[in-house]
């Protein structure tokens, strides 16, 4: 028998419908595949949820927009990763609801900045970013460092993370308020701290000593951004090569 399309290029509605089954089909074996696998994203060592003081931060990034300037997701591409270190891994941004990758780089990609520059810089960069950068057109954020941090709800933050899937423990959750203060005080008792929220980096972050401040939660955000993973672990030479 042989099969003739000359019915389909003659009916419009047939090959309408004909149209419809072939992207069904290829819908289907898109598709179903995904219900059967028990996650796309690949586990890395290191990945954990943000700590309380961190996800304060990151609460203030989104607030104040700064993915609007910023992405945060560093492309496989020799030139991105040359400039801003290994390119981002899925589980990176795995518990990050929602996740901060951006779309336009007004500003440079802040994936990886953690440990790229001191408190101090951070400070002095939010407050006036033309006075360490004096091309900059970045705008000043200088009432974040008058702003006292509102965290009577934080452990709600986490609650309503778990929900969405990011594994915070009961421990975690009924210590939060106490985890945050302690990882703005470098004269706090941080062993549980630490113990929760591994490699979690402790410090007084504008350095004033006083009441937490809006300041110290975005600073201790921008401090984590891609530091969790230890990639001489897993090597950079795939791309250099
Ligand atoms: C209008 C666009 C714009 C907005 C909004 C913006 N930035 Fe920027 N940002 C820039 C530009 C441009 C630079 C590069 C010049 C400089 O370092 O100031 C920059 C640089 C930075 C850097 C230094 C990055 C590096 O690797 O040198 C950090 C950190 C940063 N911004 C954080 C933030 C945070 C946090 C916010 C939100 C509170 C924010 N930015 C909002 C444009 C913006």
């Amino acid at each position: 028998m042989k099969f003739s399309n000359a019915p389909f290029e003659k009916n419009v509605l047939l090959l309408l419908i004909g149209t419809l089954i072939t992207i069904s089909i290829g819908g289907i074996v898109e598709i179903v595949p995904l219900y059967t696998i028990e996650s796309t994203i690949e586990k890395v060592e290191g990945v954990r949820p943000y700590s309380p003081l961190e996800l304060a931060g990151r609460n203030i990034y989104i607030r104040e927009g700064c993915y609007v300037c910023h992405s945060q997701q560093i492309r496989s591409f020799r030139d991105e990763v040359e400039r801003y270190g290994h390119y981002s891994l899925a589980a990176e941004s795995m518990y990050d609801h929602p996740f901060q990758w951006g779309s336009k780089r007004t500003g440079p990609d802040l994936a990886r900045v953690g440990g790229k520059y001191s408190n101090e810089w951070h400070v002095a960069h939010l407050i006036d970013p033309r006075a360490v950068v004096p091309e900059s057109i970045m705008p000043g954020y200088s009432f974040l460092a008058e702003r006292p941090l509102g965290y009577e709800d934080i452990a709600a933050h986490l609650e309503a993370l778990r929900i969405t899937g990011v594994p915070y423990s009961d421990d975690m959750i009924a210590n939060a308020r106490a985890d945050l203060e302690a990882q703005d005080d470098p004269d706090a008792d941080t062993d549980g701290l630490l113990a929760r929220y591994p490699k979690v980096v402790i410090g007084d972050f504008d350095d004033d000593r006083g009441p937490l401040s809006e300041m110290d939660a975005l600073v201790a955000y921008l401090q984590m951004l891609g530091t969790l993973v230890d990639f001489t672990r897993y090597g950079t030479q795939d791309l250099q090569q």
